[in-house]
Formats: C-alpha cells, sequence, structure tokens
C-alpha cells in the first residue's frame, strides 16, 4: 500500500462561488477536520476522529488551529519580472520599456531563465502558491527553464512563450512565422506532460503585428484545448495606442476577436477599462478576466469593477501580475482585492477573497475539477494558514468572535510568515 498521510485542523474550501449563492452555501468548513492524501491525490476527508480511526497507519500531521486550505493559484505573473519586481516610479508603457524589456532580454541565457524560474518557484512556494499561469519571455529557453522546474517541484503549472514582432526591442522580436513555428514544437513538447500545461501566448496587441495575432489565432484553433493569455484594457494610454495601431478595430477587444483570440479558454488580464460591448462579448463566450489588484495601484492603472462584473456572470480569477504587481504573495494580492474593492463601493467578504485566490482562480484556469479545492479525488495541493503569524494578527484574531473575523487580519496583513506548510501532489515542500 502507498503512503498516507492525514493532515488535521480547520479544513476551509468552497463548493460554489459565493459571489453567486449564499456563503453558507457555498463554503465548507470543518473545524476538527481530515485530509487524506494518497498518491498525490486528496484520497479522503472528513472529522479528524473519523479519518484517524480509519486509517491508523497513516502519518498524521496536525495543525491545530491552523487554517487547512486549497493551493492558492495564481492567474497571471511574468516569471522573468522577478528580479525587476518594486521597480519605481514609471506606468505602464514606461515600465516595460525601462524595467521589463531590458531584464526579459536577459533571458537568451538559458542559465539565467534557469536561476530565476528556480528562484521564482521557490518564492511562490513560500508564499502558498502552489500553481501560476506565466508569461515567459519570446526566449523558447525561458520555456523550458520554468517548466522543467516545475516539473522537478511536480507542481502544475500553465506557461507560454511571449510573442512580439514590433513595438519592443530588436533582441525581444520574434515574427509572426517564428511566433508560430516556436509556440508549436514547445506546446508539443511540453502540454499534457506531467502536470504542464502550454498557453498560448501573445503578450498584447501593441507589440503583435496583425498576422502574428492572426498566427496566434491560427494555433489557438488548431489546440483548442490549451489556454490562451494575453493583456486587455489595462491602462488609458495603452488603449489609445491600440486604437491608433489597429484603425478599424471595433474596440481593444475586437484586435483580438478578429484574429480568433476570443473563446472560452481565454485568460484576459487587467480588463479594466471595458467598453459595454467587451463586457458583453467577454460574458458571452466565458472568457476569463484576471484580476491584478497589486499590479493595478502599483503601476496606476485603474480600479477593476469586481462587483459588476461578477453581477453580470463573468468569470474571474485573481492574480499578482509579479512583477507589474508588487508581491510573489495572495494574501497581500487579496489584501489589495480588498482594498480596490472598497474604492468601487464594494466590501468584499473574506469568504469571497480567498474564493479567487483557489477555487476562482482555479476556474479561469479550466482547472477547477483539479485544483482550488479539497474535494476527494482532486490533487493534493494544500496551504495551511498560520492565523497568528504575527503580534499584530495575533492580537486581531484574539478578539475574533468568528471563523473570517479571524481569517480577515490574516488577509490584510499577512505574508510568507503566515503559510505554514504547503504541499503539492501530497508532497510537502515548503
Ligand atoms: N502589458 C503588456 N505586457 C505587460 C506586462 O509585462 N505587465 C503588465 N502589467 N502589463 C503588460
Ligand atoms: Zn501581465
Amino acid at each position: 500500500m502507498s503512503a498516507e498521510t492525514l493532515l488535521t485542523g480547520r479544513l476551509v474550501d468552497f463548493t460554489a462561488n459565493p459571489f453567486e449563492v449564499p456563503r453558507a452555501d457555498a463554503v465548507t468548513v470543518e473545524d476538527h477536520g481530515g485530509l487524506l492524501l494518497r498518491d498525490g491525490h486528496i484520497a479522503a476527508r472528513g472529522t479528524a476522529d473519523d479519518l484517524a480511526r480509519a486509517h491508523p497507519q497513516a502519518r498524521r500531521i496536525d495543525y491545530g488551529a491552523g487554517l487547512i486550505l486549497p493551493g492558492f493559484v495564481d492567474a497571471h505573473v511574468h516569471y522573468p519580472q522577478t528580479g525587476i519586481i518594486a521597480s519605481w516610479g514609471k506606468r505602464l508603457i514606461d515600465w516595460l520599456n525601462t524595467y521589463t524589456f531590458p531584464e526579459e532580454a536577459r533571458f537568451s541565457d538559458p542559465a539565467h531563465a534557469k536561476e530565476i524560474a528556480n528562484r521564482y518557484l521557490d518564492l511562490t512556494l513560500a508564499h502558498g502558491t502552489t500553481t501560476v499561469a506565466s508569461y515567459c519571455t519570446i526566449h523558447p529557453g525561458s520555456v523550458d527553464a520554468i517548466m522543467t522546474a516545475a516539473q522537478a517541484r511536480g507542481q502544475r503549472i500553465v506557461a507560454g512563450k511571449t510573442c512580439m514582432d514590433r513595438n519592443a526591442p530588436d533582441d525581444l522580436r520574434d515574427t509572426a512565422q517564428s511566433a508560430y513555428d516556436d509556440s508549436a514544437a514547445l506546446l508539443a513538447r511540453w502540454h499534457g506532460v506531467d502536470r504542464l500545461s502550454y498557453a498560448i501566448t501573445p503578450r498584447f496587441s501593441p507589440t503583435s503585428s496583425p498576422e502574428q495575432l492572426e498566427a496566434m489565432g491560427a494555433l489557438w484553433a488548431a489546440h483548442p484545448d490549451c489556454l490562451m493569455q494575453t493583456h486587455l484594457s489595462e491602462q488609458l494610454d495603452e488603449i489609445e495606442w491600440v486604437r491608433g495601431l489597429f484603425p478599424s478595430a471595433r474596440d481593444y477587444l475586437d484586435t483580438y476577436e478578429a484574429h480568433g483570440l476570443l473563446g472560452r479558454n481565454g485568460l484576459y488580464g487587467h480588463a479594466i477599462h471595458l467598453e459595454p460591448r467587451e463586457r458583453d462579448r467577454l460574458r458571452e463566450v466565458g472568457a476569463a478576466l484576471v484580476h491584478c489588484p497589486t499590479s493595478n495601484t502599483f503601476i496606476g492603472s485603474g480600479l477593476f469593477d469586481m462587483a459588476g462584473l461578477m453581477a453580470a456572470g463573468h468569470r474571474i480569477g485573481l492574480a499578482t501580475d509579479t512583477g507589474g504587481g508588487s508581491s510573489f504573495s495572495m494574501l497581500r494580492t487579496m489584501a489589495a482585492a480588498y482594498e480596490v474593492g472598497q474604492l468601487t463601493g464594494t466590501a468584499l467578504h473574506p469568504a469571497e477573497l480567498l474564493w479567487l485566490a483557489t477555487a476562482g482562480s482555479a476556474q479561469a484556469l479550466g482547472m477547477g475539477d483539479l485544483i482550488g479545492t479539497l474535494a476527494v479525488g482532486s490533487e493534493a495541493d494544500v496551504t495551511v494558514l498560520d492565523l497568528a503569524s504575527t503580534p499584530a494578527i495575533a492580537q486581531r484574531a484574539d478578539r475574533a468572535e468568528d471563523l473570517w473575523e479571524a481569517v480577515f487580519p490574516t488577509l490584510m496583513m499577512g505574508d510568507d510568515r503566515a503559510i505554514r506548510d504547503v504541499w503539492v501532489a501530497g508532497r510537502r515542500v515548503a
């Protein structure tokens, strides 16, 4: 019989979206709960006592008051920007030209790509994030580096070669044809291997010619089960630029739609300044929007309309957008989502924030039955939170009268010190 591990503590996960159904019907809380991990999956779930009786041979790890959650899922990151996170003073286009592109050019060196890929995954695991959807650089080796690093850790990951054939430095441009060929080769090499998924990745309309967008659309049509990730309507200057580059497009989304790059497996990062037609089309096709709140405040992009978009029935995930985002932590990201919510007139409930960082992002990636949940049969990616990780948090949590009041100080003030343990495919990693 294969080794079994029994985790006991306070289980929290979701059976439905708490933005859509009453909270009590969406959340499952088991105060003295147990999770049995076997063969990389969650094999059983119940009360700690029942599971301990039924599986006396399992190695037991008791987290007491610790919160046992699905591992966090970060639905939009740029792992190559790890080294330039927290760079001062620029807005999107200047930030890309000043900080991002010079750093991404360094990924022509496979040794640099390998070093940053491993550093990035170590950092994110230490922050409780077990799956990310990452942009790479134009260099195929940057995809090999993150896929190899994730594979070695047993992680589920989504990644793709970032395609750009204009409005980028000479050493960061591919062509429509080479982007197609390189992406197709990487997809064949990595997609569906172990827990790895390839995402077709045109960076955004300003850095792709219509021919390149067309080529990416053709590749997606040939592999419709793949995710396609890109950026949409992040800053007003960017939208103006897109208008000038694509004079016949109805709006920014139309630059994707006209080239076969709008679909349910599309992930559209930021999606802040949307026109009514864009909102309608994104909802009609069931595309996923990805909210990146620390990035949106850090680069000064604007305020995502979480309440309005959720009420309209959009699929939405949550992300750090490292390194435009100012943190590797989904806890810091939940705090920023709360603050952006307040600035738009809605106080997001801690259950809604936790849903976004787990099941919501997993569903945005089309992986809601695999990760982002503690359901029996799902993959055993688990993050355990300490709800009293600093004196400031502990003294506030001490006064809590219910679970959510105990959780909220950690969402607002927590960081990697709040991550007590992390399990990936049933193995403890951090
Ligand atoms: N738009 C196009 N590329 C990027 C990027 O790397 N970061 C952010 N935040 N927005 C982008
Ligand atoms: Zn981004």
